[in-house]
């Protein structure tokens, strides 16, 4: 894909990089910056002209809204025109950390920022240079993945460049990113509140705090006004095709497809050396750390195909489960 013609810089999230970054988002410029979660497309939230950059960017349908980053709780209270004690208590014990909680906006949210929705997402990150960074420039960011639209979410500043080169101003970088996947999403703008997407935070650890939650597991037709979050079953997907396999017919599925190579979880399977396998260790948050990385390589080497050994079913991996299942519908690769 062609650029935009745009000068990007990379550095370094020093104190003065950071100090720079502040000030061009404040001026309108497109900034990615490291989250715990994966890389941030930031724009001044508070400025419709720098937040439509970032769809034009990305290439982000116009009804997938995007969430509001903020240094702390009270600057997101300013944010809501309604802050439950629900609210409270999450935010309390989760933040700063991987979790965005969708309540209803105040009215000076802008418009283009909730997609229409009456609610905005919020979520206060819990890396230095993501806090250092709000703090700086003193108003929310809005910050989707820095990634185009329907690709694998950046967890090192390198992914960022390769997708939006040309298209924004800066790229802040912090290193690898420490939990791999975007935050968990609670709707608790109308009851029953609900987990829209999965993440590094467990449904378990909210429930212990809110009591049982309903999980929304659902596809939204693509073009739907996106009440939920902007899960369109094509999302996240590698170029290659992926597919996911139960462990004991991979062996089979790789002698079958050549070229393609095997993802397993635990342990390496016994095959010829020409197949190509890489091996995760069976625990969800390590594989949630390693996996845009590794289906960023996977796709990077040119394989045929990417076959995966399917996760086990429940809560802890969940949020694995969710991301390949979206892979590997985005690559005509599901089953
Ligand atoms: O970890 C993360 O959340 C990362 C980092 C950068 O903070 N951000 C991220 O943003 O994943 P994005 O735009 O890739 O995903 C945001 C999700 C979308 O699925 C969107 O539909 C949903 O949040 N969302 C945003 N505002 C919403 C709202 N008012 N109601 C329901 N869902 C909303
Ligand atoms: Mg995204």
């Amino acid at each position: 894909m062609p650029g935009q013609g745009i000068s990007t810089r990379c550095l370094l999230a020093t104190p003065t990089a950071i100090a720079e970054a502040a000030e061009r988002l404040r001026a309108g410029a497109l900034v990615a910056f490291p989250t715990e979660t994966v890389y941030g497309l930031g724009a001044d939230g508070l400025n419709p002209a720098a937040v439509a950059r970032i769809y034009e960017a990305k290439g982000r349908p116009s009804n997938n809204p995007l969430i509001l980053h903020v240094p702390d709780l009270e600057s997101a209270r300013q944010l809501v025109s309604h802050w439950p004690p629900e609210a409270q208590a999450l935010a309390e014990q989760f933040w700063p950390g991987p979790l965005t909680l969708v309540l209803p906006a105040a009215p000076e949210v802008p418009e283009i920022v909730r997609a229409g929705n009456p609610t905005v997402a919020l979520r206060c990150p819990s890396h230095p240079v993501a806090l250092a960074l709000l703090k700086a420039v003193g108003r929310p960011l809005a910050a989707p993945s820095a990634n185009r639209s329907t690709e694998i979410s950046p967890t090192l500043a390198a992914h960022v460049i390769a997708g939006l080169a040309g298209r924004i101003e800066l790229v802040l970088d912090g290193g690898a990113t420490s939990a791999g996947l975007e935050s968990t999403i609670v709707q608790l703008a109308l009851r029953p509140f609900k987990v829209l997407r999965p993440g590094p935070l467990s449904p378990s650890a909210l429930e212990a705090v809110l009591g049982p939650l309903e999980r929304w597991e659902g596809q939204v037709q693509p073009g739907a006004l996106q009440s939920a979050p902007g899960m369109s079953e094509r999302h996240y997907a590698p170029r290659t095709p992926l597919r996911l396999v139960m462990r004991e017919n991979l062996q089979q599925a790789l002698e079958a497809c050549p070229g393609a190579c095997g993802v397993l979880l635990g342990e390496a399977l016994t095959l010829p050396d020409s197949i190509v396998q890489c091996v995760l260790p069976e625990e969800p948050d390590q594989v949630g750390t390693a996996l845009y990385a590794l289906l960023h390589e996977l796709d990077a080497a040119g394989h045929r195909a990417i076959l995966f050994q399917e996760p086990p079913v429940g809560d802890a991996w969940w949020a694995v489960r969710d991301r390949l299942r979206r892979a590997a519908a985005g690559t005509g690769g599901s089953r």
